[in-house]
């Protein structure tokens, strides 16, 4: 894992979006792996601003969301195919039609999991994963616990993600209990993986991923053994990793 440390939030920002940015200019047809959350959304920001000024195109770009809650339709605002079309795609030139996000109103989930990982696969698997790390280790939505062996599945979510979700929703009896996520192995086939990392509250995180086991009970830790792994951390970030 190659780790970039820079100042704060905005430089982690900048420094995503580039990178986000030389894999669509150098792609024919690039396909990006996104996350939704606090984490990567100065990231969609930066790279509306290098729309704008006409500096990336991503006309020819797919997308694969990470996640999606189960029970939320795409219009509700906490669904996060409404967070990817209101923080994102509708501001660029990219083509709806491809941009993925599983869908958490199917009336078979398991259906909507295995379609999700066959139009990967048709895609021929994801070039550039972006991901976020929660306090707990989770990537996606695989909680602790979960087999590195998974694919897209239905998972409960965890007591402590409700929490730290719960400031989106009206209460806590409205944070969904269930999710679809990409799974541990779908996101470690990506052929390069991004983390991006930020602020005190995730110092223990990071310093776990780093420096922890390889271990089920911390999922990020499974990005030790990819072979390109790019960590974009802020120095908040990583005031509590050990050297
Ligand atoms: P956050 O979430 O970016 O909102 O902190 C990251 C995550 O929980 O994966």
């Amino acid at each position: 894992m190659n780790i970039k440390q820079v100042e704060d939030y905005e430089a982690m920002s900048i420094a995503g979006a580039q990178l986000i940015m030389e894999t669509v200019k150098r792609l024919e047809n690039p396909v990006l792996g996104l996350a939704t959350g606090s984490t990567p959304e100065g990231v969609y920001k930066q790279l509306i601003d290098a729309y704008q000024r006409q500096q990336v195109s991503f006309r020819e770009t797919t997308t694969f969301n990470l996640d999606e809650y189960v029970g939320l339709a795409g219009e509700d605002p906490n669904s996060y195919r409404y967070f990817m079309d209101d923080k994102f795609f509708d501001h660029i030139d990219i083509n709806k039609q491809q941009t993925f996000v599983p869908n958490g109103k199917a009336d078979d989930l398991q259906q909507e999991c295995e379609q999700y990982e066959q139009r990967l696969k048709d895609h021929q698997e994801i070039d550039l994963q972006v991901l976020g790390i929660g306090v707990n280790g989770h990537i996606g939505f695989n909680e602790p616990g979960t087999s590195f062996k998974t694919r897209t599945h239905v998972v409960n979510l965890a007591p402590s993600t409700r929490e730290a979700n719960a400031r989106f929703f009206n209460s806590m009896q409205e944070v969904p209990e269930q999710a679809i996520t990409m799974g541990i192995a779908t996101i470690m086939k990506s052929e390069k993986i991004v983390l991006l990392v930020s602020g005190e509250k995730k110092a223990r995180a990071l310093d776990q991923l780093l420096h922890g086991d390889v271990t089920e009970e911390f999922p990020a830790s499974i990005l030790q053994t990819h072979d390109n792994v790019q960590i974009i951390a802020d120095k908040a970030a990583l005031s509590k990793v050990r050297v």
